[in-house]
């Protein structure tokens, strides 16, 4: 073929990478059949789904079945009920939204992945370590990013004082928290910074809340809205994934206000509903069913029991951490613990001797950015079978 690729291709990684790991894993497992491996590496869940979810599913999968009740082509930005519900779940954090700022989706990952089509060439800022999507996506845009280094001075929790270049320049600013991977959740107070500074600068800020149901401190936002000013710098992306266990359901939703509007004027809520309305066909009507169960009040009982159960296992994890002294942060308002890599370990040094000595598999730092190198994940989203057998492995090892 005579065709030219997208040459930004040729800036990201050849493998993304969860698969870059279970190719590792998998070639361990071929060399070594019959081992027993844990995996705690990539963050999805394994619990069922809440009943109260797969009975709507089931519901409305029969519905499906029916003349009379039979939906063809979904509304792309979503049924209103599933709408309705996701303003009702902001409510409950003072947090009022208009029906047309919601937007449903197939998950975080894709928002914040497709997200970058109606940005044009900015200043793009990401903290690092990161969820490698906003790089990956930003870089296969051919965006230049600016880092900012999380780390153990400041808690993982970079603010703008760390940026660098042009103090003023308007930027895109990407901020995960409860964050992936190091668990550290910024306060209000921190955030109120960001806000600040994002208003200051006329900057757009990208805010991934898909772990906010794990927060348990009362001084930590659930929502960037839950600040003032936020509605008129911000974009919101959550997820049914890890609070209601959909990672292999898929369905997420984004908020962006009717207030956002860009250097010339342009409305970022009209470009988002073209962008969604020409490339995305919208999420079916049994995943949307079931995702409003996971929003009314049995539901959201039945996930945060769940979420209780995985916070069961970082507490496991973090006592083994604690009595062997290694420094970690995450576990408590997150599914995930960051911890230190012992011995100045490098992180695949200490991902491969984790597979080798122990056959527990985790998340080298180094793989959601620079400044993660010498550090390591490990979620707590595994059974709790396998999470006591891990941590009694790991009891041995460190
Ligand atoms: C992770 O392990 O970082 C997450 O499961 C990735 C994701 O949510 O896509």
């Amino acid at each position: 073929m005579n065709i030219k690729i997208n040459s930004n291709f040729k800036n990201i990684k050849e493998t993304y990478l969860f698969s870059e790991i279970s190719q590792r894993v998998k070639r361990y497992s071929e060399a070594n059949p019959g081992k027993d491996i844990i995996r705690l590496g990539i963050g999805d869940v394994t619990l069922p789904l809440p009943s109260v979810v797969t009975s709507a599913m089931k519901i409305a999968a029969g519905e499906m079945g029916e003349q009379k009740t039979f939906r063809g082509y979904p509304p792309e930005s979503g049924y209103p009920f599933l709408k309705s519900a996701v303003q009702s779940h902001y409510q409950r954090y003072g947090v009022s939204l208009d029906i047309s700022e919601i937007f449903i989706s197939d998950g975080a990952k894709s928002d914040l992945g497709n997200l970058v089509d109606i940005l044009g060439s900015n200043k793009v800022i990401i903290p690092d370590p990161v969820y490698p999507v906003y790089v990956d996506s930003n870089l296969m845009n051919g965006n230049k990013i600016t880092l900012i280094a999380g780390n153990k001075e400041n808690g993982f929790l970079p603010m703008p004082d760390q940026i660098t270049g042009d103090a003023a320049e308007p930027a895109v600013i990407y901020i995960c928290s409860p964050n992936n991977p190091t668990g550290a959740a910024y306060n209000s107070e921190q955030l109120a910074k960001w806000v600040e500074y994002a208003l200051g600068t006329g900057s757009l800020i990208i805010y991934d809340s898909a772990y906010e149901a794990f927060i348990t401190q009362d001084d930590l936002p659930h929502s960037i809205y839950e600040i003032k000013g936020a509605y008129e710098c911000a974009v919101e992306v959550c997820s049914f994934s890890k609070f209601a266990g959909f990672t292999g359901v898929r369905c997420g939703w984004m908020i962006v206000p009717q207030k956002l509007t860009a250097d010339d004027g342009t409305s970022l809520n009209k470009m988002w509903l073209r962008r969604q309305s020409t490339k995305f066909n919208g999420v079916s009507y049994p995943v949307q069913a079931a995702a409003e169960a996971a929003l009314t009040p049995e539901g959201m009982k039945q996930c945060l029991s769940n979420i209780e159960y995985y916070r069961r296992n970082a507490a496991l994890i973090g006592e083994v951490l604690d009595s062997k002294g290694i420094f970690y942060t995450g576990g408590r308002n997150s599914p995930y613990i960051w911890l230190e890599c012992p011995d100045k370990m490098g992180s695949w040094e200490f991902f491969d001797m984790l597979l080798n000595k122990a056959q527990i598999v985790g998340t080298p730092g180094e793989g959601f950015g620079e400044a993660g190198e010498g550090y390591f994940r490990i979620t707590s989203f595994g059974t709790y079978e396998n999470t006591v057998r891990a941590c009694d492995r790991l009891r041995e090892i460190l």
